[in-house]
């Protein structure tokens, strides 16, 4: 009997999902006669029950859009804010799943998806993942999509910023987006050319960037770029993270670890617009005009690459396959230039982060960038 897959898009929304929607229904209908029906909003739409059918119309047009036509959300399926609570619709989710006498679902998403993919798994649901991030930050795959567009755009402004930073021989500090994980800061300040790069992964001293300023000043370059990852911090805010997840991890009390995991959300809340701190700081430091840019959700939005539309359409279509094998209870994975399927399981809670010791990071110090440190 033919199958019947569900598909939901969660997280934060990327250039390149509707590419993959579009990969994985063509191919499921019109190559496995499968039926493919829409859940909206995330997991949100599973839980309530709220589909669109993905017919032939619908996934015609899309490969070239931004955004997903199913919309997303963060929602947790274990914990889900309904009427001013904060509710568990996991069996909600597995209510809905049987009802529709899906054969699977399929969730496009990043690092908590395959947290919520694999709870669903858990309850017993068949379940495939498909990495999409621009953080590129997805544990077991070389790549996500999203990651490509987001890194055309971040290093078009940094271009863009150099014209402006060299004709009023300023410093400019450019923020991009990446969560806790500094590849889009890497990627975008190599293209970029820029002069110092601080990821989260390489916590920073002050002093250091505005000394590598100054001897640019010494041989003549009157602007600097600075390249800054949300995420990155302070060598003395890295600490006091470290100290509070140490603290966390040895505390003996769940009341002690709900406080301190608190704390640690608080520290994250006001972390956010640290760029301001530091843009300030820099011009303190060196005497220097300073800006600030930050482009936030810019990063996210618009038409995808070339690169991120062929890579959703092979994982959307390679996915198709998987169904079809009825192998289950995977994410596909790019890994070297093959797409190999990984248990969710070991994916879930596992982060793909920038290591001090990269070829990249070493590629950057080799042209000159300072990371900081
Ligand atoms: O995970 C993708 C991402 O764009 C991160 O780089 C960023 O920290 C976060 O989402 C922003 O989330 P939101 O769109 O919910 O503000």
């Amino acid at each position: 009997m033919a199958q019947h897959i569900g598909i939901l898009t969660s997280g934060g929304d990327c250039p390149g999902l509707n590419a993959a929607i579009r990969g994985l229904g063509k191919a499921a209908r019109e190559q496995y006669g499968m039926r493919v029906t829409g859940f909206l909003n995330g997991f949100r739409g599973i839980a309530q029950d709220q589909t669109v059918e993905l017919d032939g119309p619908m996934l015609s047009g899309i490969l070239t859009d931004g955004g997903t036509i199913l919309g997303t959300s963060r929602d947790k399926p274990h914990r889900m804010p309904i009427g001013g609570k904060l509710l568990d619709m996991t069996e909600a989710v597995v209510a809905t799943y049987h009802r529709h006498h899906l054969d699977a679902l399929v969730c496009l998403g990043g690092g908590g998806t395959q947290k919520n993919a694999l709870r669903l798994v858990e309850a017993g649901l068949n379940v495939v993942t498909l990495p999409k991030t621009i953080d590129n930050d997805i544990a077991h795959t070389d790549r996500s999509f999203g990651f490509d567009t987001a890194l055309q755009i971040a290093t078009e402004a940094i271009d863009r910023l150099h014209s402006t930073a060299t004709s009023h021989e300023r410093i400019i500090v450019v923020e991009v987006m990446g969560h806790r994980a500094g590849w889009l800061a890497l990627e975008a300040g190599i293209a970029g050319g820029a002069d110092v790069i601080l990821l989260p992964e390489m916590p920073y001293q002050a002093d250091k960037i505005a000394e590598a300023i100054r001897s640019r000043t010494q041989s003549g370059k009157r602007f600097s770029i600075v390249v800054v990852a949300e995420g990155a911090m302070s060598i003395n805010e890295a600490a006091e993270v470290e100290a509070l997840v140490a603290a966390r991890g040895m505390a003996d009390s769940k009341k002690q670890r709900a406080e301190l995991s608190e704390k640690l959300c608080k520290f994250h809340d006001e972390h956010v617009g640290h760029t301001i701190r530091l843009t300030r700081k820099l011009e303190k430091l060196t005497g220097q005009e300073t800006r600030l840019t930050i482009l936030g959700h810019l990063q996210r939005g618009g038409t995808p690459s070339a690169a991120d539309r062929v890579f959703a359409t092979w994982l959307g279509t390679e996915c198709a396959q998987v169904l079809d094998a009825r192998k289950y209870g995977v994410m596909l994975a790019l890994q070297g230039n093959r797409i190999k399927h990984v248990p969710i399981s070991e994916v879930a809670g596992n982060k793909r982060l920038v290591p001090a010791d990269h070829p990249l990071v070493h590629a950057g110090r080799l042209v000159g960038t300072s990371f900081g440190v």
